[in-house]
């Protein structure tokens, strides 16, 4: 694991962007993409850039069961607002929320993410360990599917909705077998809330109980951190 500690996260999103372009350069073509208040740098930087995305193609991580692509809180329309709606892509990937069957939409997933290998996947970290929604317990063989949001979770998402009862508590999630066949990821953590989490995922051994451990396993991953999520390393 290579980490990088920085000063903040304006300054973090210009690290991330920079190994974007980097790779960019060398004609990787899919991108794995995360949503969040994480990654607001990194889309801000890529948004101010002339960096061409005609021919990549972005799959997002995860998305709330039961909302629309067009619902101010789902993590598509997260994406159209800070990415998509300012840089045309090839393609664009979102879990549908609102699928009415929702395992064939994990199969529908699980075979976009098949056709299109990740190059490059952006990871944030939960409180609790989670990477994309993959939540403590999780196995690490999953593919994409419907997961129930831990109480970590929700106290810590429901700020982004009018009430806690507005918040769906379930969400489609691409799955840790799928992040890890990611040939490069990049983890970015921003904050004191995030310390015991970064902690956990470089120096515990590996385990469910906290699933960005297991990344401890990937041969080509960077952690960026600000002072405060690294103050425990
Ligand atoms: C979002 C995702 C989540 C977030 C994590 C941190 O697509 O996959 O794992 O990265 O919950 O969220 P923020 O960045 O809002 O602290």
């Amino acid at each position: 694991m290579e980490i990088i500690k920085v000063k903040d996260s304006t300054e973090g999103g210009k690290v991330a962007f920079d190994l974007l372009e980097k790779e960019m350069q060398k004609g990787i073509k899919v991108l794995g993409l995360a949503t969040g208040s994480t990654p607001e740098t990194f889309y801000e930087q890529i948004r101010n850039s002339d960096l061409d995305f005609s021919n990549m193609i972005s799959i997002n991580l995860d998305e709330y069961v039961g909302l629309s692509s067009d619902d101010k809180n789902s993590y598509h329309y997260f994406m159209d607002e800070k990415l998509f709606n300012h840089k045309p892509f090839e393609a664009t990937y979102v879990p549908q929320g609102d699928a009415e069957d929702l395992d064939q939409e994990c199969v529908r997933y699980d075979k976009i993410i098949e056709e299109n290998p990740i190059d490059f996947q952006i990871l944030g970290i939960g409180r609790n360990g989670h990477i994309g929604f993959n939540e403590p317990g999780s196995s690490f063989d999953l593919q994409t599917h419907v997961v129930d949001l831990t109480p970590s979770t929700i106290e810590a998402n429901k700020i982004y909705f009018d009430s806690e009862d507005q918040m769906p508590k379930k969400a489609l999630s691409m799955g840790i077998a799928s992040i890890l066949k990611s040939q490069k990821i990049v983890l970015m953590a921003y904050g004191e809330s995030k310390a015991d989490a970064v902690k956990k995922t470089v120096q515990h051994e590996v385990s469910n109980d906290i699933p960005a451990t297991i990344l401890q396993k990937h041969d080509n991953i960077t952690i960026i951190v600000d002072e405060e999520a690294a103050k425990y390393l």
